[in-house]
């Protein structure tokens, strides 16, 4: 039988969960994989964390050279997160020939290219289905289950500290900030929660899966960004009203004048599968030119289900003789010659403020036609003296146009635009 000799480096919420795993299942891997797989050592500050979770005193490591100097050591799991210690750790323990199994998402989409670099020059492996969305298993689903298809959509609800809030919001009715407070109080969200709400761990996570979907480097920076700190329940009940749940959307595309990527919040009819994943839960939505739709439901965070991706990928790295890299040009940048679509287009949910009078709808229209967009659904809600307050859903536009719209309705002397949202077309 083989055996590996493991490091874990961190023991909180990820590196924990991995060392229970690890711990309660190796006779199940020696009987089931033919693979003993052996935790050698944890890098662990804290030595009473480490030793109230039954590790043993003699395998707790203070310094990462240690840990790589151990010959027990095949390979190790980076559980630190960020990108200061981690990307140093990792560079190390590649350079010196380890295979590397990590949860870091903004590890993997900054430093990707640099990484797999130096474990291609130690023939070393690079692993990280724990990077996007916990214990779902979208890497290996891209990777293995559906290559044998042209991916060209990539899109789904990958933050669960956002998905919670939104979801109270729109059950309870709370507001953003008594959401947040929520979603804090029961560990979701952090005590600094603008990697979550801001967007940008989604955009992490869009930027590696579209990479990997796509088969070209797709970088963050490319990707269209905006979180839900300004979401207002008052839209989310107008939405609710018309049929649609609001969720934070990564949405990646190929299409014909590019790829796209974008995460914002968006308006998803309620009928879509997306619209019935709620609270901290995740879901991926696939779509490939042979299998047609695919979706991947489960949890995105937590010990166990991160846990349980990282471990998944030990036991590929242990029962695989060829080392698996990326199926793209991984390079800091984008490929010459690849097209990203930034004027995007989708429909919009817009909320005004307008005079209660005869002819306003009509003078709206008359505005909203002229930029090239058509109204799909409209409704009143309500008279506030000599104002009232219209919502409306428009049919397909591009970004631009709907830009070009808000400007012409506030320019008018009858309506003020107060939100402005995006509906899925998916
Ligand atoms: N903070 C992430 C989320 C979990 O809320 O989904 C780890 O990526």
């Amino acid at each position: 039988m083989r055996k590996v000799g493991i490091a874990i480096l961190g023991l909180g919420v990820v590196g924990s969960g991995t060392y229970k795993i690890l711990s309660s299942h190796r006779e199940f891997y020696q009987k089931t994989q033919n693979v003993d797989l052996a935790v050698e050592s944890v890098l662990e500050l804290d030595r009473e964390k480490a030793l109230a979770l039954g590790v043993p005193a003699e395998k707790i490591r203070s310094n990462i050279a240690e840990v790589v100097a151990d010959p027990d050591v095949n390979l190790v799991v980076e559980c630190i997160g960020g990108v200061g210690a981690a990307r140093e750790y990792v560079l190390c323990a590649l350079n010196a020939g380890k295979t590397v199994v990590t949860s870091n998402k903004e590890l993997i989409c900054k430093y990707s290219h640099e990484l797999e670099r130096a474990a291609k020059r130690q023939n070393a492996g690079l692993y990280f289905e724990a990077s996007c969305v916990g214990g779902v298993p979208v890497i290996r689903t891209l990777l293995d289950g559906i290559e044998s298809n042209r991916v060209h959509t990539v899109a789904g609800i990958i933050n669960g500290t956002t998905n919670y809030i939104l979801s109270e919001m729109t059950e309870n009715g709370s507001s953003y900030e008594d959401a947040l407070k929520r979603a804090q109080e029961l560990g979701y969200a952090e005590a600094d929660p603008s990697a979550d709400v801001e967007g940008f761990d989604a955009c992490y996570k869009l930027s590696i899966l579209s990479s990997l979907a796509f088969h070209t480097k797709v970088p963050y920076t490319r990707i269209f960004r905006e979180g839900i700190t300004n979401i207002s329940p008052e839209d989310i009940r107008h939405g609710k009203e018309l049929g649609y749940v609001l969720k934070l959307l990564a949405i990646g595309k190929q299409t014909d004048a590019g790829i796209e990527v974008r995460v914002h919040p968006a308006f998803v009819r309620k009928d879509h599968p997306l619209a019935s994943v709620e609270g901290s839960f995740n879901a991926v939505y696939l779509v490939g030119d042979a299998v047609g739709e695919v979706m991947l439901y489960g949890r995105g965070a937590g010990d166990l289900p991160t846990g349980s991706a990282i471990v998944s990928d030990i036991l590929y790295a242990s029962t695989h003789s060829d080392i698996r890299y990326s199926t793209f040009k991984n390079g800091e940048k984008e490929e010459a010659g690849v097209q990203f679509a930034e004027d995007f287009s989708s429909a919009y949910y817009l909320r005004l403020t307008v005079a209660d009078k005869s002819g306003v709808l009509a003078k709206i229209a008359s505005a909203l036609g002229k930029t090239g967009v058509s109204i799909g659904e409209l409704i009143q809600c309500g008279s506030k003296g000599e104002v009232t307050t219209v919502v409306l859903v428009t049919h397909e536009t591009h970004e631009s146009n709907i830009k070009s719209a808000v400007e012409k309705l506030n320019a008018t002397e009858i309506a003020k635009v107060d939100s402005v949202l995006r509906v899925a077309l998916l």
